[in-house]
């Protein structure tokens, strides 16, 4: 094994890479949820909207709307039992060392009397998490931000640090500094647009823009998307999300990237240079493991503990935020969960070993909201910035963080910096690292004011004016549309069904509810928390309101009457109305059945499913739907909007479903997306970012949705026991058939691929053995170039199309390294007949694995073998090389 970081300098490649608060409250807070308050539009406990769960009850039974006491006075307070049960056990590094990703401090600890603030379990001082240090081009905003914070007070720091509840126009909203005319931070959702106002775009999901494999479309979106939050005055954008979609039921798995470090992680980048490009602040969430909805945490309740062993992390769950601090990310969202035992926002190894030392992130840390569950050791170990400020949903409001005695920080943390427990160097810090980044992007000169409120879309409330209705939306539904398109994955398509011959089409029905509108209004359901009409998106908190939703009905009727007037359409949105299916269908000529499945966050509950899916199979009868239409019409195109995977053994090999097209969760312009995909004005060329499995069974993990210890201090376990076997690694590894791999699409049109070519620009003799310089991302010679790979694809068929070539790299045997691993990809377009060079390079990191004994990236020694194809299964060209 070469000791990493290491290329000589010739590898060492370039990488380019106030507002407003009033103090107005509304009937209905957009954290309703919190309130247990029901969605508008929501019917109770019917199958169809979502019900908001209650918040859970305080931490340890503490009264949140009694006063807390005054802070503990010295770090040595009262200390409850640290609350570590389960297995308690670390897993080991996968490499058989000790290494642990352990963690170093405690769990929150409250009283009856009040919170205290706690410190590690041996009442150890703790020392401060590393302060900022301007690597990476963050020198002159540290200097100007070290300039702001020497003029604030205790008090003012305070309010910079803690905020102020759901008071405020955004979802989350710090404190202002009155006195230098500093208007404080606007953080609002969402990784698909701005959320909780009106003209703005609602983006295709995450997931649908990872599934074009297209870096530049995901640039586009992003920049896009941080036009919009500029102009509504929003200083951190709340997104992207890129947690893993280890668990295929896992409630926000749409939110992200998909199940693939690689894919994610240039997902990540690429969103989060296109939304800072705009001067808005990104930030990548949740830090880390958040990976499924049961048991998650936050707000007082306990949270499930995610153990992983250290390579599994490095190499796996932390990739895309390390990708994220390498793009130059302003802020990190610590997560509600505990990872290895320990609460994610007072995880020392989490936020000063590996994001602040070892990633070199500068910037702040932003908690989610709700998740600080401490004073000491949540600031001490690296936590920044607590939102939304207080301890849990359901307390009163403080608009004034110094003063905010219902908040595990405010009152207690000014108080605690003044009697040196916490120490001034470190309290500086947090406020350095916010005031940094707001430098950093260039929010000192011409940002908007907030000119919206997340609680209304009203123009104004008790006389005051609260929304400016600022229209956002520039041309942006063009992109909305080629994305849409993009990411819908042609799964089948037997006897030339696709694109459609319209000349053949003289009775079209269309079925299923997923194919019109939803009754009650696109945004009739809080947080898109119901299953009405087509699905667009998900719900929770990463949504938007739509500004209007084009359903597949509407564009494929305008449509297809522009061109033929007397085509008879007939449509059946009823998912259950067996008698019209069966006799619209018979009728039909071609049929296209929509069906979908539904996910979100955890605060709302759709159907008996509390975020996380109860099952894998399609919502409203969806298979029964299926099997009916093909019963009855020899040519049915099956149309899903799922949020992941979901199993379509029932029906995909019917010799009547002719054609099956994957379309995701794709936005506003759904319709005209998937209208240009049956017509042929779009080749599809999305493919899998997740493996679309034959049981359910078959996957590495899955959620944990029940524990049996009943005591109210269990904390929920959850083991990475798959280990680097996420998704596709696993089927490969246990050698188990997937119906469609990670990876998988189809076109309309064919290719071939040839010439490849593996071109080293490193040699062992140059792997050095110091470990380089630090920069945002880690040590800086892991981004170099070490292997270039080219090859050619030719367009063999009958249309123009993209191709989305992939690369897998294997690793040599002693590198214990799951058969393949993404590490590269490029997507083009090839028009038919012609060819199309392919160039991917691979970077030091991509060839290297964490080793946990010496806690650095080596490349292992051994051969490796480079895989082309145009999925993880179909690999077209091979080659060896070694280092
Ligand atoms: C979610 C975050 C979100 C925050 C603010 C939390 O419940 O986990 O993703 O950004 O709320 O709405």
């Amino acid at each position: 094994m070469k000791s990493l970081a290491l290329l000589l300098p010739c590898l060492l490649a370039t990488f380019t890479l106030a507002h407003q608060q009033h103090n107005v409250r509304r009937p209905f807070s957009h954290h309703a949820r919190a309130l247990g308050i029901k969605p508008t539009g929501a019917a109770n406990g019917t199958t169809a909207a979502g019900t908001v769960a209650h918040p859970a009850a305080q931490p340890n039974g503490t009264n949140s709307t009694t006063p807390l006491d005054s802070p503990a006075s010295s770090k040595n307070g009262t200390l409850s039992t640290p609350k570590v049960s389960g297995n308690g056990t670390s897993l080991r590094g996968s490499s058989g060392s000790n290494t642990t990703l352990n963690t170093t401090t405690t769990t929150t600890s409250s009283t009856a009397a009040g919170i205290v603030p706690v410190t590690s379990p041996t009442g150890a001082t703790l020392p401060n998490s590393k302060p900022i240090s301007g690597d990476g081009g963050w020198t002159a905003a540290v200097a100007k931000a070290k300039a702001f914070v020497s003029k604030l007070t205790i008090d003012e720091k305070v309010n910079l640090t803690t905020g102020v509840d759901t008071i405020g126009r955004c979802v989350g909203n710090t404190g202002r500094v009155t006195r230098l005319n500093f208007d404080g931070f606007c953080f609002e959702d969402s990784p698909v647009g701005v959320r909780d106002t009106d003209y703005a775009s609602v983006f295709p999901s995450a997931v649908n823009v990872a599934t074009t494999w297209d870096k530049n479309l995901m640039l586009k979106r992003g920049t896009a998307m941080g036009a919009e939050f500029r102009g509504k005055g929003v200083n951190v954008a709340l997104g992207p999300m890129m947690n893993l979609a280890r668990d295929v039921a896992a409630g926000r798995n749409w939110e992200g990237g998909g199940a693939d470090p690689f894919l994610s992680g240039v997902h990540a980048s690429q969103n989060i240079q296109g939304i800072q490009s705009q001067g808005v602040i990104a930030c990548a969430k949740h830090y880390a493991l958040n990976e499924q909805e049961h048991f998650r945490g936050g707000s007082g309740s306990e949270a499930y503990s995610s153990n992983i062993d250290d390579r599994t992390f490095h190499e796996d769950q932390l990739w895309p935020f390390a990708e994220s601090v390498k793009a130059g990310v302003g802020s990190v969202m610590c997560a509600y969960n505990r990872v290895n035992q320990t609460s994610a926002c007072e995880n020392r190894r989490l936020l000063n070993d590996i994001l602040k030392e070892e990633l070199d992130f500068q910037g702040f840390v932003l908690s989610d909201w709700a998740a600080v569950v401490s004073l000491y050791p949540s600031v001490m170990n690296g936590a920044d910035v607590n939102m939304p400020g207080f301890v849990a949903y359901g307390d009163p409001d403080e608009g004034n963080p110094a003063a905010a005695n219902n908040s595990y920080w405010g009152l207690q943390l000014g108080n605690a910096v003044k009697n040196g427990t916490i120490p001034e160097s470190r309290f500086d810090d947090m406020v350095t690292r916010l005031m940094a980044a707001y430098y950093q992007f260039g929010q000192d000169k011409g940002f908007p004011a907030v000119n919206f409120d997340y609680t209304t879309e009203e123009t104004s409330v008790n006389g005051t004016i609260v929304n400016e209705h600022v229209n956002v939306q520039g041309d942006h539904y063009k992109l909305i549309r080629e994305i849409g398109g993009a990411s819908t994955i042609l799964l089948k398509n037997t006897k030339q069904t696709l694109p459609i011959n319209l000349s053949k089409v003289k009775n079209l029905a269309i079925l299923g509810s997923d194919a019109g509108p939803n009754p009650d209004g696109p945004n009739s359901c809080s947080d898109r928390g119901c299953d009405q009409g087509t699905l667009a998106l998900g719900w929770g908190s990463g949504t938007a309101n739509f500004p209007y939703l084009v359903t597949p009905y509407e564009a494929i009727q305008t449509y297809v009457h522009s061109k033929q007037p007397d085509t008879i359409i007939q449509s059946v949105f009823d998912d259950f109305d067996y008698a019209a299916v069966n006799q619209t269908a018979s009728q039909a000529d071609t049929c296209m059945v929509f069906a979908n499945a539904d996910s979100g966050e955890g605060y709302i509950t759709v159907d008996t499913n509390a975020g996380d899916r109860n099952n894998l199979t399609l919502w409203h009868g969806g298979d029964d739907l299926i099997l009916i239409t093909a019963s009855q019409c020899a040519n049915t195109i099956v149309v899903l909007h799922t949020v992941g995977a979901v199993l379509v053994e029932p029906w995909y090999d019917h010799p009547n479903v002719t054609a099956i097209l994957y379309a995701g969760l794709p936005g506003q312009e759904s319709g005209n997306a998937l209208l240009d995909v049956l017509i042929g004005t779009v080749n599809p060329s999305g493919r899998l970012p997740y493996t679309i499995a034959k049981n359910r069974s078959d996957y590495p993990s899955d959620i944990l949705y029940t524990v049996s210890n009943t005591s109210s201090d269990y904390i929920p376990q959850i083991d990475y026991t798959e280990k680097l076997n996420i998704d596709y690694r696993h089927f490969d590894s246990a050698n188990i058939e997937p119906r469609y791999e990670f990876g998988f699409g189809m076109s309309y049109t064919n290719f071939s691929y040839s010439g490849l070519s593996v071109k080293m620009l490193a040699t062992a003799s140059s792997l050095a053995s110091d470990q380089g310089s630090t920069q945002p991302g880690g040590i800086t010679s892991l981004y170099a170039d070490a292997v270039t790979v080219s090859f050619t694809v030719k367009n063999t068929g009958a249309y123009d199309g993209n191709e989305v070539a992939q690369l897998y790299l294997g690793f040599p045997a002693s590198a214990h390294e799951p058969p393949r691993v993404l590490r590269g990809f490029e997507r083009q377009l090839i028009k038919k007949g012609q060819s199309a060079k392919f160039s991917i390079s691979l970077r030091v990191k991509d060839i290297s694995i964490w080793d946990t004994p010496s806690q650095a990236w080596v490349i292992p020694d051994g051969k490796f073998t480079i895989y082309i194809g145009s999925s993880s299964r179909q690999l077209h060209l091979t080659k060896t090389f070694s280092l």
